[in-house]
């Protein structure tokens, strides 16, 4: 169930004073990621399961413990751009222009714009991901046309998650397809829109990520 927006600001002002800065950062993360929830179509359940995958692949892929917190905690703001995106947009149902598909993908600039230019290593992490997880390993992808290992492993990992999810999930005019028929989808793009590093991880990890989804059903 969603909180109500004034009692959260209650609940943060009476937080300051009373917790260490990690605390307050991950805490202001996950206020930020909620302004991307409110607005999202299955935003709450969908940041919940990235969040999970992110995790997993992290993990999977031996990076140090800061950094699959890190990662795990910021893969919610993956989004959060998108608040400045209209909803005859976001929440339409036909196929979008491609002048709407352009107004889209500024949810990228606009979510590092709108982290701004962070101190800790949270919020870089925060801001790589918003910026960089439509990056393709190939370099086709947006808002700059980075490519293999230039795009940082952050939003490399979101990328993958948020794919992996969005194909799991019943969104705009597509359906939901099962669980191997989205790793199959995946490891096609590896080495073409992702890190085939990433899909790998994701592959050895299908078990824990199977998990997710009957939870959810
Ligand atoms: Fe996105
Ligand atoms: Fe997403």
């Amino acid at each position: 169930m969603k909180e109500n927006p004034s009692s959260l600001e209650t609940s943060a002002a009476a937080d300051v004073g009373s917790k260490d800065a990690a605390f307050h950062a991950s805490h202001l993360t996950r206020r930020l990621a909620m302004l991307a929830e409110y607005r999202l179509p299955d935003g709450v359940e969908h940041i919940k399961r990235i969040q999970a995958i992110a995790q997993i692949l992290a993990t999977e892929l031996g990076l140090d413990a800061t950094m699959v917190h890190a990662i795990s905690e910021t893969s919610q703001l993956h989004d959060v751009g998108m608040v400045a995106v209209p909803d005859t947009i976001l929440h339409k149902t036909e196929p979008l222009t491609p002048e709407e598909r352009d107004i889209i993908e500024t949810h990228t600039t606009i979510g590092a714009r709108f982290i701004g230019r962070p101190t800790t290593r949270l919020l870089r992490t925060a801001r790589a991901v918003a910026l960089s997880h439509h990056e393709c390993w190939d370099g086709s992808g947006y808002p700059n046309g980075k490519a293999g290992e230039d795009i940082p492993i952050e939003a490399r990992i979101v990328a993958v998650a948020d794919t992996f999810d969005a194909l799991q999930s019943l969104r705009r005019h597509r359906k939901a397809i099962p669980i191997e028929m989205a790793a199959a989808v995946l490891e096609q793009g590896g080495g073409s829109r992702f890190d085939p590093a990433i899909v790998a991880a994701l592959i050895a990890s299908l078990p824990s990520i199977s998990e997710l989804y009957k939870r959810r059903s």
